[in-house]
């Protein structure tokens, strides 16, 4: 399948992985260290001696966090600036093999070589989610898990954002468009051209390719902060007022 946007997407990534990641600490950026991070490890249990697929690994934190927990990792980006970033950030002693290659065909890898995938924030960025799915679901040992994050479909869509009063506070949240699927362009980076690319898809769709690919989804869970988390950054609490995010533990 031709994949005209995705490659298109890619190249934003390339264009702006610097400015992306330029505020990541060893737990990511603060969304990931305050309502992502504490979700995925808690679905992801223990991972002493786990061999585990990071698929969209980005700058590479979660892997580094993965392989300072016990696991060995392998991490998969198809921008080539990103996976430059990661390894400048790694340690040479970390068990993480970083490759080259895109999530929808990982021909490089073999079939059942992984008890556990995790994707975190990458399948929105995918023309071709299904395939990728289904890449994960060959990838995997049987009984395996692949747990992925994403925008939460229902809240961010093609048209959403806060409706605001003229003095700028916040009335509440607008959703639009839900049902119009595909590509659209997201305010980040805000003072740049060519920003990053997301694809749209509902909840149906991603419920299809989940169960087309042959998986069984065993937890949803959609991330809130926690009391300590709220006493650290009070300003999470308006997460509570929608959801941004969601994840799904799916078993091969
Ligand atoms: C929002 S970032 C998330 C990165 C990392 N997982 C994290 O949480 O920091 C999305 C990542 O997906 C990568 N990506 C986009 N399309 C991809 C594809 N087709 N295959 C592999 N990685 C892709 C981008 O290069 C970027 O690093």
């Amino acid at each position: 399948m031709k994949n005209v946007l995705g490659e298109e997407a890619i190249k934003r990534w390339e264009m702006h992985a610097e400015t992306f990641t330029a505020g990541y600490g060893d737990q990511g950026d603060l969304h990931r260290e305050v309502v992502l991070n504490p979700t995925l490890f808690k679905l992801i249990g223990s991972v002493q001696q786990k061999h585990i697929l990071d698929a969209g690994c980005g700058e590479g934190y979660l892997s580094r966090m993965l392989a300072k927990s016990g696991a060995s990792v392998v991490a998969v980006d198809y921008s080539k600036k990103m996976l430059e970033l990661a390894k400048e950030r790694t340690p040479e002693d970390a068990r993480i093999q970083y490759e080259y290659g895109s999530c929808d065909n990982l021909h490089f890898l073999d079939e059942k070589s992984f008890d556990l995938i995790i994707s975190n924030m990458v399948i929105q960025d995918l023309e071709n989610y299904q395939q990728a799915i289904k890449e994960m679901h060959r990838l995997l040992v049987d009984g395996g898990y692949f747990i992925f994050s994403i925008l939460h479909p229902c809240f961010i869509t093609p048209e959403s954002g806060w409706e605001r009063t003229k003095d700028g506070e916040r009335l509440h949240w607008k959703v639009d468009k839900y049902h119009h699927e595909g590509v659209y362009e997201q305010a980040l980076p805000p003072e740049q051209p060519n920003k990053l690319l997301f694809f749209h898809r509902t909840l149906t769709s991603y419920f299809s390719a989940i169960t087309e690919a042959g998986f069984m989804i065993e937890e949803l869970v959609e991330p809130k902060p926690s009391e300590d988390m709220l006493s650290k950054y009070p300003s999470f609490r308006e997460d509570f007022r929608k959801s941004d995010f969601i994840v799904f533990k799916l078993r091969k």
